[in-house]
Order: structure tokens, then C-alpha cells, then sequence
């Protein structure tokens, strides 16, 4: 389905953000009649999902930050790693922002213990943090590197040494280059075959100490900026058949690495995705409108979690895309629906809607100029949206299981004459989201963790260093870490399980 055609229809006219072409991208045109309500996610544990005073969270809430490999590792071709698509998209120059690299970026290969600490000192339980695809298998594929490997393992002993549950995640975009050389990346069925090939062997080497995996982060961000925008590596720049069959492959790895990760991990190691969702919101709460909320999630959500959840690739989402859909067998789609333990969602910002009477019942609601904004542009500012993306994914597919896999917010941060960050932006920022979603698992949806994106400032992609996401500072020269105002308000929420 071309992103082109994809868009719903949006009330006044404005340019699109990176954000909506993103949630563009998932999206049919048309109503899609009666949602359906697919069986959702097998397993998830039924934790007791009251909260236990009137602000408080549900007993056991998992808190955590996040990362991801190219954003902070650095060692970019240390100890046998092979390239990612990462590294040669930096390395061209004109890719990113002042030409900056993840080639060192928070040196955390070297420095994990020190960043272990931290996170301890927040008091966090958990941390999600994704494993470089090229650091395991350098060519993509064929004999395993082991020195790559051990790097995971000694981050997870040292994690669970200081009580930190770890929560890996298979693929947060760096491709090995090999894979996009040889076969055309995302392009080809193959590369969705090599990642349920490496899945299934780190799962079966880590999953003894590694419970929770995520397999691909944003499907809809790699494939729409890299394959369709050409902002993100590999930076292509796909016609609409070629760029849909990427969408098929993305979604086709997710499931085949879910049924590699079955057949190989431990018992009881459990698998989901970790998707940015586009979080619809009700723009006033009628019913009206959140039954309009409802089927836009599905619809703009149509070529990744629906078809994921729903197994199948909506009338509407086929139809956009007519002679261009992606080409796929019925075995595809039961892959790509392979029953799951929970759904991780990342969730930034909002998407307004409001019901309307002619199809598709959904009218896009723009943001207003002066909507507020964090430092990166595409992020409009809508604490409710933490607060309807978990209703609606379990409302729509009785998920029982659900994590934010991310929330967070960039910031100018700069260190006062005292040396502290006094991010209250951030505070503000977090205080608002969290309370979203104090609402949600206080009316018993049954969302189990947050994850913080992110521990550290970091290599934001295309924005490089600029715009700093971390509730720790770090000076990119001296590699100094130090907690920013905000690491002591989520040091307490986590302290209390309860909004302070
Ligand atoms: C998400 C990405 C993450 C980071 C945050 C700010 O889209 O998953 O790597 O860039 O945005």
C-alpha cells in the first residue's frame, strides 16, 4: 500500500511530520466495517492488576529504562563485529546531522558496568537494550561470532548481578550491511529468514538467563524513513510494490522469529514485538469518537499490528494498494500471527481523531499550530495518548499482556553553573504521560511495564547528538555521566510505585 495513498483524511491542510509518515504507512483508506476482535496473545501472567493506593501502580510493575546497540554502544567494528547498514548510512556523509556517527557514541561496549550502576542507583528492575544483529553473525548469516556473543552475556550477568531483569530486543535497525549487499535487505524474503535464523540461536544461548525478548523494534520506523522517506539507513527511496513487500518481510520476520524463538529458547521465554503504535486519541471523549478511535488504531496500525494481531491484511489496507499490495501465501500470514506473550508498544505522541459519518467513520483532527512540542519537531505533546494506545490494544485484540516498550521526550538539556540539568521540561513531560497511564492500569488494563527511553543521551539517529533523550547527561568528550533532575523524579515514581 503506497504511503501516498495511504493518508486518511485529515481535516486542514499541513506539511506531514516524520511521525505521520510513519503512522501513515500502516494505514488503509477505507472503513474496515466491525472491528474484529482477534484471540489475542497465548500466556501472560495474570498479575494483580489493582493498584494498591489512589495513585499508585499495580504490585509489580516493572520499571525499566531503555536503549538501543547503535545509539550507545559504539566499537563499532570491534571484536569480529561485521557492519551494520547503520554504520555505512553514517558514514556517508550528508546523512546526518554535522556528520556525526555512532562509531563511539556512549563507548558503553567498554563502559556497561558504569551504566549498570546507574541504572541501579535509579532503582530501576528492568532494562530493555537491543543486540547487534552484525556483532553475532558479522555477514549476517553462516558461522556465529562468539566474541560478539559475549559481550550479551557479560551485560546480562552483570545486570542480574545488581537485580536488573533484562529485556533484549533482536533488531532495533542495524541491518548486517552484508544482508543489504547480497540480497537487498528487506527487500527479500531471505533477510526475513536470516533474523528468525539468528533470533532462534541468540534466544537459544541466552534465554537461561534472558526471560523477555522483543523482536523487532518499530517496524513502521525502519521500514517507512529508511526504505520509503530514505532518512534512515539504508536510505532508499522505494516505489510503492517494492516498498510494500518490505512491509510484508518486516512483518513475516517478526513471526518467523516468534516460531524460531519457540523452537529454540528455554521454556517459558516469552516474545513480543515492541511497536510504535500510532496512539489514537479521542479528541473529545464521546462515544462516538472512541469508537472513531478504535477504528482508526486498526486501520492506521494496518500493515504492522494489525496484521500481526489480526492475521490477516485488512479489505481496506489491499484495496489502498491494489496492484502494488505485497505478494504473500496463506503459511505467510499464520507465521506473522504466531500467537504471542505480549504486545510492547512505544509511544510518544498522539494522533487526534474525531467520528465522522461517512467512511472510513474517522476524520484525522491536525494539531494546532501552537500545539505544544518537546525539542524533537515530530513530537506534539498529548499525555493521553499513554493513556488510549493500551485501552485500545486490548480493547481491539484482548491483549493481555502489554509494556511500553518506550516513552520519553528530547530535550535541549544543558548543565547549569552548578553543573545539575535542571530538565524540568522532562519532570513535566513524565508527570503528565505517567498519570495517562496510572489512569490506564488503575481501570485494570493490564499494561505490566515502562520503559524509559531512554538511561543515557544517546545517538538519536538522523538528528545525531542534538537533541538528547537521557534522564543521564552525557558529555560526548569525557564520556562523563551524570543523572539529570529528572533521573530523581523517576527514582521516586519508581521508589513509591506511585506518582509522587
Ligand atoms: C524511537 C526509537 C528510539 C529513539 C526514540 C526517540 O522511535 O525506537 O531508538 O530514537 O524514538
Amino acid at each position: 500500500m503506497p504511503v501516498k495513498s495511504a493518508s486518511p483524511k485529515i481535516a486542514g491542510a499541513r506539511s506531514p511530520s516524520r511521525r505521520d509518515l510513519i503512522k501513515l504507512a500502516g494505514a488503509g483508506t477505507l472503513a474496515v466495517g466491525s472491528a474484529a476482535h482477534a484471540s489475542g496473545p497465548t500466556g501472560g501472567e495474570q498479575a494483580d492488576s489493582k493498584p494498591c493506593g489512589p495513585r499508585s501502580f499495580p504490585q509489580g510493575f516493572v520499571w525499566g529504562t531503555a536503549t538501543s546497540a547503535y545509539q550507545i554502544e559504539g566499537a563499532w567494528k570491534e571484536d569480529g563485529k561485521g557492519e551494520s547498514v547503520w554504520d555505512r548510512f553514517a558514514h556517508s556523509r550528508g546523512k546526518i546531522e554535522n556528520n556525526q556517527t555512532g562509531d563511539v557514541a556512549l563507548d558503553h561496549y567498554h563502559r556497561y558496568r558504569e551504566d549498570v550502576q546507574l541504572m541501579k542507583a535509579l532503582g530501576a528492575r528492568a532494562y530493555r537494550f537491543s543486540i547487534s544483529w552484525p556483532r553475532i553473525f558479522p555477514q549476517g548469516t553462516g558461522i556465529p561470532n562468539s566474541r560478539g556473543l559475549d559481550f550479551y552475556d557479560r551485560l546480562v550477568d552483570q545486570l542480574l548481578a545488581n537485580g536488573i531483569e533484562p529485556f533484549a530486543t533482536l533488531y532495533h535497525w542495524d541491518l548486517p550491511q552484508a544482508l543489504q549487499d547480497s540480497v537487498g535487505g528487506w527487500e527479500s524474503r531471505d533477510t526475513a529468514k536470516a533474523f528468525a535464523d539468528y533470533a532462534g540461536y541468540v534466544s537459544e544461548k541466552l534465554s537461561d538467563r534472558i526471560k523477555y525478548f522483543f523482536t523487532i523494534n518499530e517496524l513502521a520506523t525502519f521500514v517507512e524513513l529508511g526504505h520509503g522517506a530514505g532518512l534512515f539507513a539504508p536510505g532508499l527511496k522505494l516505489p510503492p510494490a517494492r516498498l510494500n513487500q518490505v512491509r510484508h518481510h518486516a512483518v513475516l520476520a517478526h513471526g518467523l522469529a516468534v516460531q524460531a524463538i519457540r523452537a529454540r529458547a528455554k521454556p517459558g521465554t516469552k516474545v513480543g514485538p515492541a511497536e510504535n503504535i500510532a496512539a489514537v486519541v479521542p479528541v473529545v471523549e464521546t462515544s462516538e469518537n472512541i469508537a472513531a478511535a478504535e477504528r482508526a488504531t486498526r486501520e492506521l496500525n494496518a500493515g504492522y499490528l494489525t496484521v500481526m494481531l489480526e492475521g490477516r491484511y485488512s479489505d481496506a489496507f489491499l484495496s489502498s494498494a491494489g496492484a502494488d499490495a505485497p505478494k504473500f501465501t496463506d503459511e505467510d500470514l499464520k507465521a506473522i500471527a504466531s500467537p504471542l506473550d505480549f504486545v510492547g508498544i512505544n509511544v510518544y505522541t498522539p494522533q487526534y481523531v474525531r467520528a465522522i459519518a461517512s467512511p472510513p467513520g474517522y476524520e484525522i483532527v491536525p494539531f494546532s499550530k501552537s500545539h505544544p512540542r518537546m525539542a524533537s519537531s515530530w513530537q506534539f505533546v498529548g499525555p493521553e495518548s499513554l493513556y488510549w494506545a493500551p485501552r485500545h490494544v486490548q480493547k481491539i485484540w484482548n491483549v493481555k499482556e502489554i509494556y511500553i516498550s518506550e516513552n520519553g521526550c528530547g530535550a535541549n538539556d544543558e548543565p547549569a553553573a552548578d553543573g545539575v540539568v535542571y530538565d524540568s521540561d522532562r519532570i513535566m513531560f513524565l508527570r503528565n504521560y505517567l498519570t495517562q497511564l496510572q489512569r490506564a492500569t488503575s481501570e485494570g488494563v493490564p499494561v505490566r511495564g515502562y520503559f524509559l527511553w531512554s538511561l543515557m543521551d544517546n545517538f538519536e539517529w538522523s538528528a545525531g547528538y542534538g537533541t538528547r533523550f537521557g534522564l543521564v547527561y552525557a558529555d560526548y568528550v569525557t564520556q562523563k555521566r551524570t543523572p539529570k533532575l529528572s533521573a530523581a523524579y523517576y527514582s521516586e515514581v519508581i521508589r513509591r510505585n506511585a506518582l509522587p
